[in-house]
């Protein structure tokens, strides 16, 4: 085991990825593979990664529709109402919010966490049993993860980054969220993005991924693409939950966050 991993092993944090620009600021060549320690448990793979300077790559802009088919005049209503909130109405508005039966299980709701001004936006599933605990996401061992993927980034839930799920509720026994909780919880998040206005949404897992872009795609065809939400651009990537169980697919998620990092920083640069 080499000193990172033994380092981090100490730490209690099962995964760190550093990518070399950042780490390793004294080496001058840049190199097209980028070698990654993933330590869990007691396995420790060598996982080959992309380069985060990879070459600019094109990309294909697919734009689906946010808006459902079909709502009747009271959803219309609340849908308003919830698209003309500030930030303080939309923290109240979630916080009593007993639009389904999710409000009779949940301890708290689950808003979100970061900076209300962040570039970049995360948005995973519904809040877990110990995210409905402390009314913070991902705070479980896959928070951990994602902090660790964040970190690889320059990125922290504290100070440049805003986390969110599609759903402000846990859905009791972690189930899978139902379409109509999906639909009366969307608002909220669509409202969150248009204040923060992000540079780029990361989303996290197959269920966010489909609902947010409305689509059945399996999650695997929706990676590598960038797709867009009101006007801004959503990369998918697979959920921290699943990579926990799933190493040989984080290389795939860290090529994921090269190209969101790729989408950001050419963001920046038009903007
Ligand atoms: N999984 C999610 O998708 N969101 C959380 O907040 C926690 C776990």
């Amino acid at each position: 085991m080499n000193r990172r991993a033994q380092f981090l092993e100490v730490l209690g944090i099962p995964a760190e990825w550093v990518p070399r620009r950042l780490a390793e600021a004294s080496v001058e060549v840049e190199t097209k593979v980028e070698v990654a320690t993933v330590a869990v448990a007691e396995v420790e793979v060598e996982v080959a990664m992309p380069a985060p300077a990879a070459p600019p790559r094109s990309v294909v802009i697919e734009a689906l529709s946010p808006q459902p088919a079909v709502q009747d005049e009271a959803a219309l209503a609340r849908d308003a109402a919830i698209a003309a909130m500030d930030w303080a109405a939309l923290e109240a508005a979630v916080a009593q919010c007993t639009a389904c039966g999710l409000s009779d299980s949940r301890t708290n709701t689950v808003l979100g966490v970061g900076d209300r001004r962040a570039e970049w936006m995360l948005v995973g599933e519904a809040p877990g049993e110990n995210e409905d605990l402390q009314g913070e996401p991902f705070v479980g061992q896959a928070g951990k993860l994602l902090d660790n993927m964040l970190g690889a980034l320059g990125l922290a839930r504290d100070r440049n980054v805003f986390i969110a799920n599609v759903l402000k509720c846990r859905p009791p026994g972690n189930r899978n969220p139902e379409p109509e909780e999906v639909a009366h919880c969307e608002p909220f998040l669509r409202r969150q993005i248009a204040l923060i206005r992000p540079k780029v949404i990361v989303v996290l897992g197959r269920f966010a991924a489909q609902s947010l872009l409305r689509s059945t795609t399996p999650i695997g065809k929706l990676r590598g693409t960038v797709h867009q939400y009101e006007g801004i651009p959503v990369v998918v990537t697979y959920h921290p939950a699943y990579l926990l169980r799933t190493l040989t697919d984080k290389a795939r998620a860290w090529e994921d966050l090269c190209l969101a990092r790729e989408v950001h920083d050419r963001a920046g640069a038009e903007a």
